[in-house]
């Protein structure tokens, strides 16, 4: 028998994504830089995480923070230089941690020179770098396209008489992909990276690379309804998800590859038997297409055990599967679901079989802060307001301490933060029963822990309210309670060994013959006894 490889740092390891408006100020701004996140590194190794991924720190007007990229091979002066980028690199790989930037390729800044040389003539010759089209019959857009943010996907431009096409922001022009030129100064520019010792990439919405080329109208929305965004009246089919970006990808890949054990992890908000494709053709797509199925998943034991046991199935063969608990679009998980079942969560998210992402200030519970309606920052909610679009609550500064602005800045930071004292990291790391101590925990259990950390998935049960599985490495495995109500429980435990961790650590459980009394929202791993 063969002996099986070791698996690759992005299988076994666990991802941290930072926002790095968000994280540290060392400059005292208001706004977080990559100094301060290298001043952060000792925490995130204390943490126990394998790679940070940053969102972007490109060059920027900020119109939506970041992702509107002006230049692709230089750092905002905002989070500090390419100097500082590769003190960051240095700094962390010297701590054995792995770097991710997120590269941004469907569009660019409408500020970024390639835009501006596009639209300046109809004849420039970047001009099809991205979609310009004619009006349609009647006047006006040339198809019903709604952009994600709200209004058409079409913007006029006086100057040159045509649209062009954005599937996000009018400040953010969609590159056209079907350009070989796009796609090789685009290419130039995960070289650039890679060379400077970056380890990986998150690509920003894969899917919405290549629209069909047809610019047919989209067809209704057959589950909207009435109150609902009116950016959700279509069904976006005609805009995303096209078979060219497979190619597209495969050429990312390759690049990848070339560097050596380099990720690729790409963003793709579809439903998952879609989202499996991005593996590609012979798993040479994404290594990670993201899976963020946990996000909207109502918390029932029975839902999530449906999920996990679909997810495992669509995976192709050989292709190794991830996890994402929240991120800074959607609300946090502590919020979603309360901060006492915000633990059993973090303990499912950290003993599923896949990599896990980790989104920063989850590991203490930072809930979604309310936004007074004059601080709203973001152009999503500024343009479609007050359908919960708004990403500003889950992008608040994080809490280092309970000093005044939590230690992340001697000045008023961007975003408003939650009240530091009753939450910050400092407090947590002296409480054995805190967020951060269990988040840790987990952590270090999942990396000491082959059945965690590359062992098989099997379900259990799904019974009421409890959630059980095992995970299994050779002769090592461990089954994983959850108890996801806000009642205890009674559940059987059959073939359990030793408790290894709980997430509410106390007084030993109660058993009756077979049954354990699982505590509110409680989560346990057990060793499974070797003769079971
Ligand atoms: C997805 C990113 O996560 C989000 O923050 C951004 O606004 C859009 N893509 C557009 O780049």
């Amino acid at each position: 028998m063969t002996a099986k490889a070791e698996p690759a740092w992005w299988q076994s390891g666990i991802v941290y994504q930072i926002y790095p408006r968000s994280f540290q100020d060392a400059n005292n701004d208001g706004i977080g830089d990559l100094a301060g996140i290298i001043a952060r590194l000792d925490y995130l190794v204390w943490l126990g995480v394998d790679a940070l991924w940053l969102s972007p720190v490109y060059p920027s007007p900020m119109v939506d923070f970041g992702y509107d990229v002006s230049n692709y091979v230089d750092i905002d002066p905002i989070f500090g230089s390419l100097d500082d980028f590769t003190r960051l690199i240095d700094a962390a790989h010297g701590r054995g941690l792995k770097v991710i930037m997120d590269f941004v390729p469907n569009h660019t800044s409408e500020a970024h020179p390639w835009f501006m040389d596009s639209r300046s003539c109809r004849t420039s010759a970047k001009r099809d770098w991205y979609i310009w089209r004619d009006a349609g019959p009647g006047g006006g857009p040339p198809n019903n396209w709604l952009s994600e943010f709200g209004g058409s996907a079409w913007t006029y431009d006086e100057a040159t008489g045509q649209y062009y096409y954005h599937a996000y922001l009018p400040q953010q022009p969609d590159l056209n992909w079907r350009n070989p030129d796009v796609r090789a100064a685009m290419q130039e520019v995960l070289h650039f990276w890679f060379k400077r010792g970056v380890d990986g990439f998150r690509i920003d919405t894969v899917h919405h690379l290549y629209e069909v080329t047809t610019f047919v109208d989209n067809p209704p929305n057959p589950d909207f309804k009435p109150g609902m965004a009116p950016t959700l009246a279509l069904d976006r089919r005609n805009q995303y998800d096209q078979p060219e970006l497979h190619t597209t990808l495969a050429g990312f890949r390759r690049i990848a590859d070339s560097y050596g054990e380099r990720v690729l992890i790409g963003e793709i908000y579809l439903p998952l038997e879609r989202i499996v494709t991005y593996y590609g053709a012979d798993l040479m797509g994404v290594h990670l297409p993201f899976n963020f199925h946990l996000i909207g998943a109502p918390w029932k034991a029975k839902i999530l055990a449906d999920l996990i046991t679909r997810y495992e199935a669509l995976l192709p063969p050989g292709a190794w599967p991830n996890w994402v608990l929240g991120n800074h679009d959607r609300a946090r998980i502590a919020s979603r679901i309360g901060p006492e079942a915000a633990r059993a969560a973090t303990m499912l998210l950290l003993t599923l079989r896949g990599t896990p992402t980790l989104y920063y200030g989850d590991e203490i519970g930072m809930t979604d802060v309310a936004i007074p309606p004059e601080k709203v920052q973001d152009p999503w909610e500024l343009r479609v307001p007050g359908f919960g679009f708004g990403r500003d609550p889950v992008r608040t500064p994080m809490a280092w301490t309970g000093e005044p602005h939590g230690g992340f800045s001697l000045c008023a930071p961007w975003l408003p933060l939650h009240d530091t004292r009753a939450l910050n990291v400092a407090d947590q790391q002296t409480r054995p029963d805190s967020m951060l101590t269990l988040t840790r925990a987990l952590i270090a259990l999942r990396r000491e822990e082959p059945a965690l950390n590359r062992g098989s998935y099997g379900l259990i049960a799904a019974r009421g309210d409890v959630l059980v599985y095992e995970r299994r490495h050779g002769a090592r495995a461990v089954m994983v309670l959850l108890n996801l109500a806000a009642a205890p429980v009674y559940t059987p435990i059959d073939g359990a060994g030793a408790l290894l961790l709980s997430t509410h650590p106390g007084d030993a459980h109660e058993r009756v013959g077979a049954l354990v009394c699982l505590r509110p929202h409680e989560g346990i791993i057990v060793e499974i006894s070797r003769e079971a």
